[in-house]
């Protein structure tokens, strides 16, 4: 009688932003389909993956570290090794050279591949070759069209509409690790819509580094984000990443109308002056920004705002800084992510401008626009005391489990005592809020269905 070998168990860890999450389901389905499991635990796997991001330095730095850790498992017992995602495509060199330890290497366009390339290394360690696998070619039409995502949050399901960027920012690495923009077909987009709601799920968030700048035919992203939104069972559809280029009228009315559309809105910044704007290849003004947040404010007083922005971008004065520092102190964004600029290698920026703002001086620049956005986070959220608002719930606290969380329609974290609100994940509860911090509004009970 033959016994049939155990199936080869594989460690799946995430870095980077929700294209990678929703990659990594994207990684887990295909690999199941070809008889792989999945485990939790490390010291278990005969495969650890990491699906890696590429954005900042820090990012790569969390990979080096994993990557060293990896050495001992490797040296106790036999292990294949893939690094995956920005990282894996934009660092293909580098990573199989100075890191003996990577077996496999796949860029975001070769997932396909994986489970193939994944056997071959590991034939290949039986037989004491170390081969590597490497598929890092980036493709202008791969959308993963027919891949069902292997999907493991219960109330909210990614699903990417486009794929890659065409705007080559100055500063930023991803249409060299993502490629050419290539949008997914509406139809299937739709049928998956489907799917998502009768499996249980409340909320669909689109997902492309340029979301909204999908196209497909004569369907536009108004059209999309529409029809996703009508499907019913689906009470929350948001939409990340947008650039404020391509916010047509059709489109700000859906989100402003539209009940199932969440009314928050990111809109990255990265910086008030123009002349830095320009430097970053960013195709907008101080001015024409300004007049889009005005607009959309005009069409909904409610909406949530946020932002990202880079500090010490090449060649930023402090009269750049100071009139970005302004433009946050008018706007009042509910929240930003602020970043340090980083300089990645191959992007224009890394060609052609010296990175030539002081560490020190990046510093004190965040540091400053951290504060001050801090304090408007606050006064924003405090602008919800006393108010009873629609709360989607995800789950427990992060901190506690004796705490419930979940998540207002702009987006903002909201907690409760569960002693004092009882719910399940994926109901929407109104919750009276009693305290608000700069990220999280504060509930109280009783319950009110
Ligand atoms: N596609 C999205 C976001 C891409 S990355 C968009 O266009 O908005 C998310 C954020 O990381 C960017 O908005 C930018 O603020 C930041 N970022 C990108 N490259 C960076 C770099 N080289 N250094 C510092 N921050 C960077
Ligand atoms: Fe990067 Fe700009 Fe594309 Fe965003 S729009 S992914 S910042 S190049
Ligand atoms: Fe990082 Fe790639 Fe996303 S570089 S932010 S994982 S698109």
């Amino acid at each position: 009688m033959t016994t049939r070998p155990a199936p080869t168990q594989v460690h799946l860890e995430t870095f980077g932003c929700q294209m990678n999450e929703y990659d990594s389901e994207l990684v887990r389905s295909l690999m199941k389909q070809d008889g792989f499991v999945f485990t939790d635990e490390r010291e278990r796997a005969d495969v650890i993956l990491m699906n890696t991001c590429a954005i900042r330095e820090n990012a790569h730095n969390k990979v080096y570290k994993h990557l060293s850790e990896l050495k001992k498992l490797k040296q106790q017992r036999p292990l294949v090794v893939g690094v995956l995602g920005c990282m894996a495509q934009n660092l293909k060199e580098e990573l199989t050279d100075i890191q003996p330890l990577v077996d496999v290497l796949a860029g975001p366009d070769a997932y396909r591949q994986l489970p193939m390339l994944i056997r071959n290394a590991m034939l290949s360690q039986e037989e004491g070759l170390y081969q590597k696998g490497l598929a890092v070619d980036l493709s202008e039409y791969e959308t993963y069209h027919d891949v069902v995502p292997d999907r493991t949050d219960g109330v909210n399901a990614w699903i990417a509409v486009m794929r890659g960027c065409d705007n080559f920012c100055s500063f930023c690495v991803v249409p060299y690790t993502r490629g050419r923009e290539r949008s997914r077909d509406p139809e299937g987009i739709v049928q998956e819509a489907y799917r998502i709601a009768e499996q249980g799920f409340k909320q669909i968030t689109l997902l492309g580094q340029n979301v909204n700048s999908y196209r497909f035919g004569d369907w536009d992203f108004a059209r999309l984000i529409t029809a996703v939104a009508d499907v019913p069972g689906i009470q929350r559809v948001r939409f990340t990443s947008p650039h404020p280029k391509d916010f047509p009228l059709p489109l700000l009315e859906a989100v402003v109308a539209h009940p199932n559309i969440c009314k928050q809105i990111h809109l990255p910044l990265q910086s008030g002056s123009d002349r830095i704007l320009g430097l970053m290849n960013r195709t907008y003004t101080n001015k024409e920004y300004r007049s889009l947040v005005e607009r959309i404010r005009a069409m909904r007083s409610d909406i949530v705002l946020s932002t990202d922005i880079i500090g010490g971008f090449c060649g930023e004065s402090y009269a750049d800084f100071a009139e970005t520092y302004r433009l946050v102190e008018e706007i009042r964004f509910h929240s930003a992510f602020i970043f340090k600029y980083s300089e990645r290698k191959h992007t224009i920026a890394a060609r052609k401008f010296p990175d030539d703002v002081s560490e020190g001086v990046k510093t004190e620049r965040v540091t400053r626009l951290f504060d001050l956005q801090r304090n408007i986070s606050y006064e924003r959220n405090r602008e919800y005391l006393k108010t009873i608002i629609p709360v989607l719930v995800e789950g427990d606290a992060k901190r506690s489990a004796a705490q419930g969380m979940g998540k207002s329609d702009g987006n903002i974290t909201v907690i409760w005592d569960k002693r004092t609100i009882s719910s399940r994940p994926g109901d929407m509860v109104s919750l009276a809020i009693y305290d608000a911090s700069s990220t999280t509004l504060y509930a109280e009970g009783p319950l009110m269905k």
